[in-house]
Formats: structure tokens, sequence, C-alpha cells
């Protein structure tokens, strides 16, 4: 079986239930990211408010919170959002309806075929320690963004590596337990991995360390474009 067969990628998704998701913000935003994590909520609504543009896709978008929180540089944003879960599609959607976003089902780990001419941000918040395989390995979902990518566009986002950040107790007792029921599957992601697959794909990019959270950055050149926009 490889990393990315259906059962492992199945588990990535399947707690974003329509309660799970009710709980969802409390959860995460309210105790995870100051308590475990510690990398607070305005962090990640900063890595936004910094990157995000007027034609914007975000993979994997929970509830879509933080996309509801940032300050857009334009009042009326083209905004897609792309998930594997219905459930989590339905919500963000619900909740950044005054930007009447498009919705697109699908596997970031599989080609994106998004119905758009491409965008100029995407963001990727809580995404990657999802995924099964290791950092190397899901890699493959900065090649389909970049391929999403206009000429000096930009990716975006955060994930918790499993090695190569402090982790306090209570990030470590959290972790034991995601992984153990699939929720996360980061044991093998290192820091340093995220670092070298982003300096491969894209032209420039940066990553910044809070607390057990890896921030990130990653541009395509200007005049550079991707193969994956129609
Ligand atoms: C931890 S939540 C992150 C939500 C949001 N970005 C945030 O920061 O609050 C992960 C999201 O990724 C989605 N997801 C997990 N595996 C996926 C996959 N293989 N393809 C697309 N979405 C996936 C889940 O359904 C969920 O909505």
């Amino acid at each position: 079986m490889t990393p990315f067969d259906a059962p492992s990628v199945h588990a990535g998704q399947a707690v974003y239930t329509r309660s799970f998701l009710r709980a969802y913000n409390a959860f995460v935003y309210g105790f995870n990211s100051p308590l475990a994590w510690r990398c607070p909520k305005d962090r990640l609504v900063g890595l936004y408010d910094r990157h995000v543009s007027a034609r914007h896709l975000d993979v994997g978008v929970g509830t879509g919170l933080l996309l509801d929180l940032c300050r857009f540089p334009s009042p009326d944003p083209s905004v897609t959002l792309m998930d594997l879960n219905s459930n989590s599609l339905a919500a963000a959607a619900s909740r950044l309806r005054r930007y009447a976003p498009r919705t697109h089902l699908a596997d970031v780990l599989r080609p994106w075929q998004l119905p758009c001419d491409g965008v100029d941000s995407v963001g990727m918040v809580h995404l990657l320690h999802c995924l099964p395989g290791t950092l190397a390995d899901k890699a493959v979902v900065f090649e389909h963004a970049r391929a999403v990518l206009r000429p000096g566009g930009t990716l975006f986002g955060a994930t918790i590596p499993g090695q190569g950040v402090r982790h306090n107790w209570l990030a470590r007792a959290q972790l034991t337990a995601a992984n153990r029921r699939g929720i996360m599957c980061n044991r093998q992601d290192r820091l340093e991995d995220l670092d070298a697959a982003l300096g491969r794909i894209f032209e420039s990019h940066e990553v910044t360390v809070v607390g057990s959270v890896a921030l990130f950055r990653a541009r395509v050149g200007p005049g550079v474009r991707g193969p994956g926009m129609r």
C-alpha cells in the first residue's frame, strides 16, 4: 500500500462531522492553539492578512474561521474552497457566504482540476499534518498548488511537524492521541523536509517556527505560469 491509499487519506478527514465542526473552533483555536501548539489564532490570522489575495483558493478549510477573520485586499474577493469533506465545505461556505465562495470537493493529494483560471494565493493551514505519509511524500500538494498559482502568486500555510520543533507535554499528549486515531499523521514529518520541499518547488520561500507550528510561505517567480491553469 502506498501512503496515498484510500483508507489513510480517508482517516485524515473523517473526523470532520457536522457535530465535530460545531466544536472545532473552540477546541482548536480556544484550547489547542494557545496551550498545546503555542501558536495563537492571531498569528495565523496575521499570516492570512499578509498573504491572502483578491483571487484566493483555500485548501483543507475546516470551518473557514481564519478566512472569515482575515482582511482581504479587496471588498469583493474571488474565493474558492477545496476540501475532501463535504461537511467542511458546507460549514466554511456558509460562514463565508458574504463572498459567495465556489466549492470544490477533491483530494489535495490528487491533481486539483480547479474550475478557474488560476489564483494569486493558496492558503493551506493545518492540512499537511492530516495527510498520510512523510513530508517528502506530502510535497506533491505543493506541486499541485504551484500548478494553479499565477505568476508571482503565493502559497502560505501552517503545519505541525512531528520532528524539528519543541512540543510541550500537552502537545505530545494530543499528538499521540490524534496519530493513534488517524486524525493526524505527522510523527515522521520533519521541519527540514518541509523547508527542502518548498525550496525545491518554489522560487523563494520562508519557514518560521512558532511553538509547535511551522508557518510557511512560498512564491512563484514573476512571469512563471503554472501548467494547471485553464
Ligand atoms: C485541521 S482541519 C484545518 C481547517 C482550517 N484550515 C483551519 O486551519 O482551521 C483539516 C481540513 O483538511 C481537510 N482534509 C483532510 N485531508 C484532506 C485531503 N486529503 N484532501 C482535502 N482536504 C482534506 C479536512 O476535511 C479538514 O477540513
